[in-house]
């Protein structure tokens, strides 16, 4: 076992022994702990950049898992599906979170909810390495009136998390280049806290929406580039 893999394996124990805890429905959740596993994730994440080999080595593996996943976020991580997000490029910490979330019911998709189930905890990173190095949408391709105020909202709302130019950050999603009918499904789905998905701050965001403002964002993150 490399230093790299073993320092990776170590992560993932505490990662997983933390939302184990938080899988119980009478224990809150903890936060503070949430970001720092996230920021642990990040520092590993960081650290393979310097051994070129070992990360094309788990990103090849993580490739190797996403035969089905391809009939639904395209074969590059492009979505070639409606309501399904693109995948390129998206930051991976982001990504193993969202695994994470689908498994232990703080987000619900038929589908996604059973597959994130079945993957180990490297198989996450080794996916989300995959996905993550891919090129990513290249923005663009909306024309619609609301543009204008989709900008406003979004430096005014947005930025401040997923960056100036919608690229995220550390956790963060990306938003540049998403499709326009599933941004605009997950604000829904946060502001009416359907129980498919649910993060506060981002419902916190969503509830000052109107539904305009909402169809004007979207429009404007999908063209963001
Ligand atoms: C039948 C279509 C389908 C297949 C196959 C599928 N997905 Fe998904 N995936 C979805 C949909 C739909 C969503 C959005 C779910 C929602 O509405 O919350 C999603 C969401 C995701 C997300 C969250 C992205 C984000 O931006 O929050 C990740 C990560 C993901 N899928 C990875 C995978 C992987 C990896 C596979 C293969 C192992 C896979 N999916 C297979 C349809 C699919
Ligand atoms: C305070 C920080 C914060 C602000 C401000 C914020 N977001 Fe988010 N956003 C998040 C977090 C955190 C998540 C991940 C939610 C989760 O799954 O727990 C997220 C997730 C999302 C997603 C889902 C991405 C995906 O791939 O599924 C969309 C879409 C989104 N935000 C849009 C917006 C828009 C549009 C605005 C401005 C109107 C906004 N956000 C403002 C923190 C923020």
């Amino acid at each position: 076992m490399s230093l790299i893999r073993r320092t990776i394996a170590v992560g993932i124990l505490s990662f997983s022994a933390v939302l184990e805890i938080e899988a119980q429905p009478t224990v809150a959740i903890d936060v503070a702990s949430q970001e720092r596993i996230k920021k642990e994730l990040e520092q590993r994440i960081q650290s393979l950049k310097s051994d070129p080999k070992k990360l094309k080595e788990l990103r090849e593996e993580g490739q190797s898992r996403t035969v089905l996943c391809r009939t639904c976020h395209g074969k590059d991580g492009i979505s070639v599906k409606e309501l399904v997000p693109n995948l390129a490029g998206q930051n991976p910490v982001y990504i193993v979170d969202q695994f994470q979330r689908f498994s232990d019911g703080r987000r619900f998709d038929y589908l996604m909810s059973g597959l994130a189930k079945s993957f180990s905890d490297e198989e996450r990173i080794n996916i989300a390495l995959y996905y993550s190095s891919l090129d990513k949408q290249l923005g663009g391709g909306v024309d619609s009136p609301l543009l204008p105020e989709g900008k406003t909202v979004y430096n005014e709302i947005c930025a401040e998390c997923h960056g100036t130019d919608g690229q995220g950050q550390e956790g963060y999603a990306m938003l540049a280049g998403q499709r326009q009918d599933y941004v605009l499904k997950m604000l829904k789905e946060f502001r009416d806290r359907t129980g498919r998905r649910s993060n506060p701050w981002m419902s916190a965001v969503a509830l000052r929406l109107s539904d305009q403002q909402m169809e004007a964002v979207a429009a404007y993150i999908t063209n963001l580039k």
